[in-house]
């Protein structure tokens, strides 16, 4: 077969039957699930764009150098067993990260597979491609999945007969997902001896509300409404049948986080087909479209704790915008 050909696996999680459902359900329920707003090339090319525009990690220096310490201090806890390394970016987006990731691991001069793995085929491409012309050496194998219907994905990807370490990155993923959901599907993928690597959008400062407000601009903009509106437009509604609005709220869970989300309000009736299905949405309705958990790093540790992983060592960027956490089982 032509190496000119990418290859690329797709989890039974994104075959099209699924996916279909997951779409219905969005619209019937009124709550998209974030997994639309990256499917397609437009949506992943906006995505991009806002994530290179307010992203701590591609604007803020002390961000960036927050990035390179924990992926320092991951090649030196590495540099004690001569294991290869299984690296599984888990929304590996962009891949900026996880490229970063493995300059510091290719110092440890061990065998490594990288493993993009990411709902959108755009984005999982895009990482692979990019570790795999700057680390030739570096096998890579892009995989498409939904996480949240993946419980085997890391039996699928782990070869017991070989002696290796998997190192799973979990970037800028914990924001966009109800937490008691996402934690169990991220604690199943941890085995005793992995190191997860963990980023987290924080709200800075000593006061947790305020700290969420100093950051709200950096949702509610035209740029985020544009990429956030682009599936709603897809779908056949139209722009004048409502507005985007954002929101601070609090998300019921018995610790009070609190999220930023956005609701596309009704202004008038709106009904519209997808295939077979007929959608009907009243004047008032609120669609949620998007939502961002904001944390502080105590309550991350101790929200990871309950799952039974363990912060090692953390590193936050100057404003306390974003915090990188290296952690482990217990
Ligand atoms: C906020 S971005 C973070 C990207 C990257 N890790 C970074 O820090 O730059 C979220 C990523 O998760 C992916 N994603 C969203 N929902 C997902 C799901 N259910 N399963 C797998 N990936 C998902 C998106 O396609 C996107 O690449």
């Amino acid at each position: 077969m032509s190496d000119k050909f990418e290859k690329i696996y797709i989890h039974p999680s994104q075959f099209p039957d699924q996916v279909y459902q997951d779409y219905l359900a969005s619209f019937s329920a009124q709550q998209i699930n974030h997994k639309f707003h990256y499917d397609s090339v437009k949506q992943s090319q906006k995505w991009l764009k806002i994530h290179e525009t307010f992203s701590p990690a591609r604007q803020d220096q002390s961000c960036i150098d927050a990035y390179a310490k924990c992926f320092q201090k991951t090649a030196e806890v590495l540099a004690d067993d001569n294991l290869s390394l299984n690296l599984i970016g888990l929304g590996s987006g962009g891949g900026e990260k996880d490229k970063l990731l493995v300059s510091h691991l290719s110092q440890t001069n061990k065998a490594l597979t990288y493993y993009p793995v990411d709902v959108s085929s755009s984005l999982s491409i895009i990482s692979a491609q990019k570790v795999r012309e700057a680390f030739p050496e570096v096998d890579v194998q892009p995989i498409v999945c939904d996480l949240l219907h993946s419980d085997d994905l890391i039996l699928l990807i782990d070869e017991p007969e070989k002696q290796l370490k998997n190192i799973i990155t979990f970037f800028g993923m914990i924001p966009n997902f109800a937490p008691d959901e996402i934690l169990p599907i991220l604690s199943n993928f941890l085995g005793k001896g992995d190191l997860l690597l963990f980023s987290a959008n924080l709200a800075p400062g000593a006061d947790y509300l305020q700290g969420i407000k100093k950051v709200f601009p950096q949702y509610d903009n035209e740029l985020t409404k544009e990429w956030l509106i682009t599936i709603l437009l897809d779908a056949g509604v139209e722009r004048e049948d409502g507005t985007i609005k954002f929101t601070i709220e609090d998300d019921g869970h018995k610790q009070h986080f609190n999220r930023i989300a956005a609701y596309f309000e009704l202004a008038k009736d709106v009904s519209f087909k997808l295939e077979g299905e007929l959608i009907e949405w009243k004047s008032g309705d609120k669609v949620r479209l998007f939502f961002s958990y904001r944390y502080t790093t105590a309550m991350i540790q101790a929200l990871l704790s309950t799952y039974g992983i363990n912060v090692l060592d953390y590193w936050e960027a100057a404003n306390q915008e974003e915090g990188i956490y290296l952690c482990q089982k217990v």
